[in-house]
């Protein structure tokens, strides 16, 4: 048994998320969490609303909110939505929690006393009516390449131009709409990340190797364009304060961490926050996961453009606080999930966000679709065809159609238990041969971290029951030979426990029916190894068994013209 550290991500507050945030980072990592505690290791799932910064201080003003107000509510919303998906998080926290200040301000300090931390002096724009300096994104104004009259200080929306607030024609604060600006001089706090390059460089070249090429080509990329010192402070209300020991005085200016340095060290305050959470008698020990954990191993989810924060940025961050924090072991990142091979858009609302999925269709027949077509080698596409073709097809078809033609057949021809019949013979040590094989296949997918090639694998599982079923002929065998049925609908029942052990990581509620529907004394049985499967023999004649309500329900003709009107999605585009 193994220790295992699992994070993804952590979602940014603002906004409902869409299907390809699921699939690039918290869905694969459930599905990951599953796998090994089933497995039986010892797991710690965390994740977090990401809070701070600037668009969240937007989002609020917007809702017309108080900022902490909106994230509290925000971050409840996204919660919810996450509980439906049967994310299977240890603890799912917010980085706006005290746990995340503390130690975001001690591995400041840290750095700071190694020398790593500076404080220069940088001219920003100042807003006289909105007393205060107003960050890039809050100074609008207009484009002098294109003539937008709405161009951020930051980035030109219209023509994509990146811009410095001082760029901008008749400039005016995105907050009061004040054009009493001016150029001020003020202090903020720099990470001298270029005097950590040789390091990062070094833990990359010893780590890296291991990674999916995604991750580690784009750390590799990254580096070569070498690292520059970066300002780690902003001035914003929301955000974690500096410390006023170390820096008194942009501590009384009200200067606070740039939202990226205090991100990703929450992976470590949400695990404070599940350890301060423990009920009494209950021991949760979050620096047993952190700080000097050598037995521990890390893995990380996220989409590709999170890769270079985590495997350069916040590697810089650990290895200057020279503290023995636990570094990331392995990096699985992921490519874009498209929608008609275009983008998902949160601010233009095009695709299927994780609230409107859950109103169509329960979690199972989207964590299936997402993760049998999970952008791992490449960039995927959602469409409403292929999703409807693979719950058709896999989920209704192969499935749901195999565990509900064996429990009704059987209840109908032998009653409510697990039929005796025939030995077993020769058609069943292959099925059984075939089984092992590929569970093993299943098992080595998954432990690579291979999630299509896993759902293919667990797909074929599924397949083999069919196929077994449609050679053995249990409505024809009944006819003449009543022993011969049994033994073959014994068999696929052993086929179906199987089948809801093994699918729990992808698809957990059919699982669960799967399972319910054998009344086995103290099933508590979480995985089988390809020996114990091969036998087929696990549920035993007797058993008394139930008939769930069909598992997956087929797209129609007519449910896929409604999501194709509704969602918009041309299908000559795929
Ligand atoms: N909120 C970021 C995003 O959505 C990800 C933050 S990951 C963390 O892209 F490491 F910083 F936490
Ligand atoms: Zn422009």
């Amino acid at each position: 048994m193994a220790r295992h550290l699992i994070t993804s991500a952590l979602p940014y507050i603002n906004g409902i998320k869409h299907l390809g945030n699921m699939v690039g980072s918290m869905l694969p990592a459930d599905v990951y969490s599953r796998y090994l505690r089933q497995r039986g290791h010892d797991v710690l799932y965390i994740c977090a609303t990401d809070e701070h910064g600037t668009p969240a201080e937007l989002a609020a003003k917007e809702a017309g909110l108080p900022v902490a107000d909106f994230c509290a509510a925000a971050h409840d919303q996204q919660k919810a939505i996450y509980d439906g998906f049967e994310l299977s998080f240890d603890h799912f926290g917010r980085s706006s929690s005290p746990q995340n200040r503390e130690i975001t301000q001690e591995i400041a300090r840290e750095l700071h006393a190694n020398g790593f931390i500076e404080e220069r002096s940088v001219r920003q724009v100042y807003s006289n009516a909105d007393e205060r300096f107003l960050p890039d994104r809050y100074i609008v104004g207009t484009c002098p390449h294109c003539g937008y009259d709405k161009a951020r200080g930051d980035q030109c929306e219209n023509c994509t131009r990146v811009l410095d607030p001082t760029d901008l024609i008749d400039a005016r604060s995105a907050i009061s709409g004040s054009a009493d600006l001016e150029v001020r001089e003020t202090k903020h706090l720099f990470l001298l990340q270029a005097k950590l390059t040789g390091e990062v460089e070094a833990w990359i070249a010893a780590h890296g190797d291991e990674w999916p090429v995604l991750a580690s080509s784009i750390a590799r990329k990254w580096l070569t364009e070498g690292l520059q010192d970066r300002a780690i402070t902003r001035d914003l209300e929301w955000g974690v304060p500096v410390p006023a020991d170390v820096w008194p005085e942009l501590a009384a200016e009200g200067k606070v961490f740039y939202v990226w340095f205090d991100a990703p060290i929450e992976y470590i305050g949400a695990t404070k926050e599940w350890s301060d959470a423990a009920q009494p008698g209950e021991t949760r020990d979050w620096k047993s996961w952190w700080y000097q954990a050598d037995g521990v191993r890390y893995t990380e989810f996220m989409a590709k453009d999170n890769v270079p924060f985590h495997t350069v940025m916040f590697p810089a961050t650990i290895l200057g606080s020279r503290q023995p924090w636990k570094m990331v072991d392995y990096v699985k990142a992921f490519n874009w999930l498209t929608y008609y091979g275009g983008k998902f858009s949160t601010s233009q609302k095009r695709g299927i966000f994780t609230d409107t999925a859950l109103e169509l269709l329960p979690a199972d027949y989207w964590r299936y679709f997402l993760m049998a077509n999970a952008p791992e080698s490449d960039d995927s596409s959602f469409s409403w065809e292929l999703f409807a073709a693979n719950v058709n097809k896999d989920l209704a078809g192969v499935l749901g159609n195999f565990v509900n033609r064996v429990l009704t057949f059987s209840r109908k021809r032998f009653g409510d238990e697990v039929p005796a019949g025939a030995e077993a013979g020769e058609a069943e040590a292959r099925l059984g041969a075939q089984i092992a094989e590929l569970l093993a296949e299943y098992e080595g997918q998954l432990d690579a971290l291979n999630f299509r090639k896993a759902v293919q694998a667990l797909r074929a599982l599924w397949s083999a029951g069919n196929a077994y079923l449609d050679e053995k002929a249990p409505w024809t065998q009944v006819k003449t030979d009543p022993e011969a049925a049994a033994l073959t609908l014994r068999t696929a029942m052993n086929l179906i426990h199987l089948y809801a052990v093994l699918s729990e990581p992808f698809i957990p509620a059919a699982s669960r029916a799967m399972r319910g529907a054998f009344a086995l004394p103290a099933d508590e049985s979480t995985w089988y190894t390809p020996e114990q499967a091969a036998s087929l023999s696990l549920v035993t004649a007797g058993t008394p068994f139930t008939v769930p309500p069909v598992l997956f329900a087929k797209i129609t003709d007519e449910d896929l013209e409604g999501y194709r009107t509704r969602f918009g999605g041309d299908p000559d585009a795929v």
